[in-house]
């Protein structure tokens, strides 16, 4: 068996990459460390393939006993580490969470998994290994004649958010050079899919069309991101811990770059044939443009030349598939959509970031 560790492991691409693994790989045990904040849920670990090899843990990945106890309790060998504050708004509103959770909580995973593996041998010769799930974010924007990031370009975070996991990456990078510890990095673009917290422009389109709320458009909303269906990421994520170079750095994202007001259209449009029977068809009528969000990163686009040459990863979805899926599951799984909006802060989140974002164009 081998013992993996996945932090976040009750977060939307967390939850995705547990089911990946439980079905990719009958030898593996997850251990599954998630503190269940206020994006992560046991919603989104139900139904799982193999419920006996996943073993789920509440607690903070700040916690050095705790981490430490768990690493001796269940010989933990890979660490796939996923757990942060991920919103960029929320890191706009209150950044301190994040530097605690991304920062100091990966600089405690590190020096737990040097500690553990690399002085006290735990495992004796056992290959060990830590991987770091990262984002496009630390390096900045790119203006239109710009080539998309490569693993070489500099970072340049701009938001709270991309500030805290670029001071992660650099950490993950240290704990390599200066102790050996066998690490991986992958720096992933905008994820979509199934169990995505309502927050993020996705299923917040979907969710606020369907229940005919209106669809706020942050700025011009000609932004450009460069989207991934999340199960993707999960393969490209495996494929950099199984059989990518320790040290090394890998750029992960989709070939789909349209700007976020043609994704929202996108969006509704699937959304007017999946529910003829709307009473807010065409759901486009929803668009309102509102106040945009400081320090608003323009595009973003990524070189997926290195993970495609060295690892044979692509990606499989394109837009249009992976969108048709994602917009599916939001309308077929009202239950999750309930039980999240009932069990987390959604309602006071939704409040908050909108309410002064109110005076727009449209
Ligand atoms: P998410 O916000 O959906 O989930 C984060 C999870 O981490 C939650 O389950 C939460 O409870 C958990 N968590 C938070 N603080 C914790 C702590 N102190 N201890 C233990 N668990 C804690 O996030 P996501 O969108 O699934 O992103 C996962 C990772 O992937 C993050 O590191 C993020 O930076 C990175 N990433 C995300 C995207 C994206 O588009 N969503 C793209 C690239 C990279
Ligand atoms: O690029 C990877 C990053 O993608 C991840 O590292 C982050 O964790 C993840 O949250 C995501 O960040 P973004 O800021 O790009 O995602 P978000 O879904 O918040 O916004 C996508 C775009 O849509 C962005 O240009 C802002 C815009 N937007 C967002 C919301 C929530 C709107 O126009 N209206 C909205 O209401």
């Amino acid at each position: 068996m081998k013992n993996v560790l996945v932090t976040g492991g009750a977060g939307f691409i967390g939850s995705n990459f547990v089911r990946y693994l439980l079905n990719t790989d009958p030898k593996i045990q997850v251990v599954n460390l998630d503190v269940l904040s206020y994006a992560g849920s046991l919603e989104n670990l139900r139904n799982l393939s193999d419920p006996e090899r996943h073993i789920f843990v509440q607690g903070d990945i700040c916690d050095r006993p705790f981490v430490e106890a768990l690493f001796r309790q269940y010989s933990i060998d890979t660490v796939v580490h996923f757990a942060a504050e991920t919103h960029v708004d929320r890191s706009i509103l209150g950044p301190a969470q994040f530097i605690q959770t991304n920062v100091v909580g990966t600089y405690t995973l590190l020096d737990v998994a040097r500690t553990l593996w690399l002085n006290e041998k735990l495992l004796g010769d056992q290959p060990v290994h830590f991987h770091h799930v990262s984002t496009d974010e630390v390096f900045g924007t790119l203006r239109p004649e710009d080539p998309p990031f490569s693993e070489v370009t500099p970072y340049q975070p701009n938001s709270p958010y991309s500030a805290s996991k670029a001071s992660s990456d650099h950490l993950v990078r240290a704990y390599y050079h200066t102790y050996g510890l066998p690490v991986t990095i992958t720096n992933c673009s905008n994820n979509y899919g199934p169990y995505q917290f309502p927050e993020k422009l996705v299923p917040l389109m979907i969710l606020n069309a369907i229940e005919g709320k209106s669809l706020p458009i942050y700025g011009d909303g000609q932004q450009i991101r460069d989207w991934l269906f999340v199960e993707d990421h999960c393969e490209a994520i495996w494929r950099v811990v199984t059989k990518g170079k320790l040290g090394e750095t890998y750029n992960v994202g989709g070939n789909n770059q349209p700007p976020n007001l043609e994704i929202v259209h996108q969006i509704c449009t699937i959304l007017d044939e999946l529910k003829p029977d709307s009473p807010y068809r065409p759901h486009n009528q929803l668009l309102k443009y509102v106040t945009d969000r400081p320090g608003h990163d323009r595009r973003y686009a990524m070189n997926i030349d290195k993970i495609q040459a060295e690892l044979g990863w692509s990606p499989k979805e394109t837009l249009a598939t992976g969108l048709l899926k994602t917009v599916g599951w939001y309308v077929e799984n009202k239950e999750w959509v309930e039980a999240i909006h009932k069990q987390s802060d959604y309602q006071t989140w939704i409040d908050k970031n909108y309410a002064t974002r109110d005076k727009g164009r449209g």
